[in-house]
């Protein structure tokens, strides 16, 4: 049984708790929460785990796998040491691994300890994609082994999901005002995930299967009556050309992330205990 220690009990890490408690991941299961709300120790103390406040108990609590689902800055705080104590550690703030620095450091502690990272994004072999099973990340990753010549995501959301991001510090637009859909942000995924820190983590695990963040182009587009956080994904290269469109629901408990991204995370958790991987 893998031990697993959540890093960040909110929406998400709520999520893969529920799932872990409920036997969801086979070969593997809940031993540990760090966070520091009251919510999640009563959460820790519902499913009889060990809680702390600072996740870099866990390797001493006996965790194998740390499960990152707190923020981009807990990420890049956390995620060295924790390989460096012993842990495998997935990341869902997978933007932190847009600095090409970190990412390397990263990979080199990984390296060094003998674990491994995952960086979780939407699963985009999902029934809500139009063109069916057929392409996604892995597809991008395949692609890159040729040549791409060129990827741009689209991103469309609701203004309130898109409201508070730092790029609008800059560049002010009311977004209650908005009475059509208006690109708000153009620029590549290094850029993007710097302006829009809790919207974007999929464009850079877009970068980092196909051509990287600097060559990675994003347009944000704030829509309003739109119900949805809509990913258009297109590529060319030497392999032909991919167009991808994924329609997430919100979730209900944070409108700035998917529902498929909790989703994503157990899928993912399941690939990493699966004797066999499929794709
Ligand atoms: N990879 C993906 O596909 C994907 C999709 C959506 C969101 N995300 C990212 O996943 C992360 C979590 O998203 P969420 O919606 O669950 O956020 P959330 O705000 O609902 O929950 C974050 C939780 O982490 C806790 N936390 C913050 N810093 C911490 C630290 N240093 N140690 C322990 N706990 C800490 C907070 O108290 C909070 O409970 C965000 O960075 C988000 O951008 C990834």
């Amino acid at each position: 049984m893998v031990r697993v220690g959540l890093v960040g009990c909110g929406s998400i890490g709520r999520f893969i708790a529920d799932a872990l408690a409920r036997g969801q991941v086979p070969g593997m299961r809940l031993h540990a929460i760090a966070d520091v709300t009251a919510e999640a120790a009563s959460v820790a103390q519902a499913y009889a785990c060990a809680f702390t406040t600072a996740a870099l108990d866990l390797p001493g609590l006996g965790v194998d796998l740390a499960v990152e689902a707190a923020g981009g800055a807990a990420a890049r705080a956390l995620a060295v040491p924790l390989l460096r104590a012993g842990c495998d550690v997935m990341l869902m703030s997978v933007g932190a691994m847009a600095d090409a620095a970190f990412a390397a450091e990263v990979a080199e502690a990984a390296a060094a300890a003998g674990r491994r990272v995952a960086c979780v994004t939407h699963s985009l072999r999902h029934p809500w994609l139009r063109i069916g099973a057929i392409g996604g990340l892995d597809a991008v990753r395949a692609a890159a082994v040729a040549g791409i010549a060129e990827v741009l995501l689209t991103t469309r959301k609701p203004p309130r999901g898109l409201a508070g991001a730092p790029w609008f510090d800059r560049h002010p637009v009311d977004l209650d005002a908005l009475t059509e859909p208006a690109v708000v942000f153009e620029g590549n995924a290094a850029e993007a995930i710097a302006a829009f820190p809790a919207n974007v983590n999929v464009a850079v695990a877009l970068s980092l299967a196909g051509v990287g963040p600097a060559r990675t182009r994003v347009r944000i587009v704030a829509e309003p009556g739109l119900n949805r956080n809509v990913h258009e994904v297109t590529v060319r290269g030497d392999f032909g050309e991919l167009r991808v469109e994924i329609a997430n629901v919100p979730s209900p408990r944070n409108p700035r992330t998917a529902m498929l991204a909790g989703l994503s995370a157990i899928a993912a958790l399941r690939r990493i205990a699966a004797p066999i991987v499929i794709g």
